[in-house]
């Protein structure tokens, strides 16, 4: 079994994650329970940014928080000195709360409101990625009607969809996001923010997909940018300070994944962007990246009571816990697949294979098929690792099943950063039949 950051077995045969038992934590916090180890999150972010440091190049390291956005959570991003990527007026209503420098903000998406927009605008934010022409004009709008003038970065598609050893390379990418790179899009977009002095042109961002595991994709999305932006120095003087390349580093779910470091995926592209720019008798452009999945993915585990068993003979034996879909929707969207142990007793010898349901009335709500495991009982806790990225920012209340609390373990202190909702909250906005509005 393969433990990630401080994950291992302690004295009293227990899986332990921040120096505390799972067994303790959960007795205490009830489960489901996400549990994140914070030491862990900080050794990633540090992993990014210490290679652009160490080669001094000049960068953004920005967390994704769509992966998993709390208040607690954007704090630590900040306490690490990374930027943020926020994409909706929650997440950077979240980033406010927890007063993130408004500078060093992000804001992303392909259908920003207007009120999104002004939010971002009232808050001063670093920079907004424009996707497409319609938030171009609402933009340019809004910042008049202000008379306030913002940064922004141009989203665009370079023809590049990489998905973990794949890449694809298509003329014209079909997407919902950004302005296309091939037809001429990106460069009316361009010529367009230009003409406007509410803007000021940072550069250009691109994001080529997800669970990425080479460096091929970022390699490729860089040279395409490079191809315009040469022709953009000499046809528009237009000099691109910082060249996003999105984020979608890979993690290690499972034995079959084989991510890279954040040192080796930045190297290379440091290199073949230095490569580039001089190359194009250009000048070095700040780097920004975005990871939200390799930040704080193998951080989280979530633990779950074992609950009933049901034998299907001669096909399956299923272990039902007290959680599923609603707290972890990834393996019912995507097929993904999660390790998992015993947390209780993590050292027990194999005896049985099992898949792991979930408690929702649908059967999709799976979360992992044919888990080899000790015989499991009503007593056992299961501990599912890798769960920190898009678990609890997916989380629904399907059935009306409320979310389970966050708590954030570091050097044996247990930090509850979010609490567990509880039947009173899922009944909240309900109103009565009888609450008629006059319109
Ligand atoms: N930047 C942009 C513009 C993005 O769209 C995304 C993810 C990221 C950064 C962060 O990507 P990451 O480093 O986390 O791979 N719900 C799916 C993942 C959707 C990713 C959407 N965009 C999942 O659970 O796998």
């Amino acid at each position: 079994m393969y433990f990630h950051g401080t994950t291992k077995i302690n004295n009293r045969g227990h899986l332990e994650i921040g120096g505390l038992d799972t067994v303790d934590l959960a007795e205490h916090f009830g489960t489901p329970l996400y549990v994140y180890d914070v030491a862990l999150i900080r050794e990633r972010a540090r992993g990014f940014k210490k290679t652009f440091d160490l080669l001094n190049v000049p960068a953004q390291v920005a967390y994704a928080s769509k992966a998993f956005s709390t208040v607690a959570m954007v704090q630590l991003a900040n306490e690490e000195g990374l930027s943020l990527d926020v994409v909706s007026g929650g997440e950077l209503y979240t980033a406010l709360q927890a007063e993130f420098p408004a500078e060093k903000i992000h804001f992303h998406g392909n259908n920003k409101s207007v009120e999104e927009l002004a939010m971002a605008i009232d808050a001063q934010i670093g920079c907004i990625v424009v996707d497409n022409f319609y938030e171009l004009e609402l933009l340019a709008q809004i910042c008049e009607s202000k008379k306030v003038k913002t940064s922004i970065l141009l989203r665009v598609t370079p023809g590049i969809e990489a998905h973990t050893h794949d890449y694809i390379l298509t003329g014209q990418e079909d997407s919902k996001f950004g302005f296309d790179l091939q037809n001429g899009q990106a460069e009316k977009a361009l010529l367009e923010a230009l003409k406007s002095e509410w803007f000021d042109v940072l550069g250009v961002h691109c994001h080529i997909g997800s669970q990425i595991f080479e460096t091929t994709g970022f390699i490729l999305a860089a040279q395409k940018l490079f191809e315009k932006l040469s022709q953009w120095q000499n046809s528009h003087q237009f000099h691109s300070k910082v060249l996003n390349l999105g984020g979608g580093f890979g993690i290690r779910y499972t034995d079959e994944d084989e991510p890279l470091q954040a040192h080796q995926y930045v190297e290379e592209i440091i290199s073949e962007v230095k490569k580039l720019a001089q190359q194009n008798n250009m000048q070095m452009p700040e780097i920004w990246i975005e990871p939200g999945r390799s930040l704080v993915g193998d951080a989280g585990t979530t633990l779950y009571k074992v609950g009933s068993r049901k034998e299907v003979p001669n096909v399956r034996n299923y272990l039902a816990v007290d959680g599923g879909m609603t707290d972890n929707i990834r393996p019912a969207l995507y097929q993904a697949k999660y390790e998992a142990v015993l947390a209780n007793r993590p050292l027990a010898a194999i005896e049985e294979t099992v898949s792991i349901a979930g408690k929702c009335c649908e059967s999709g709500d799976m979360l992992i098929w044919d888990l080899p495991l000790p015989k499991a009982c009503d007593n056992d806790l299961l501990a599912v690792f890798c769960t920190g990225a898009y678990g609890y920012s997916m989380s629904n209340n399907y059935n009306r099943i409320p979310r389970p609390p966050v708590v954030f373990v570091e050097n044996g202190e247990a930090t509850l950063v979010v609490k567990r909702e509880s039947y009173q909250d899922l009944v909240r906005l309900d109103l009565p039949l009888n609450s008629k509005v006059k319109i």
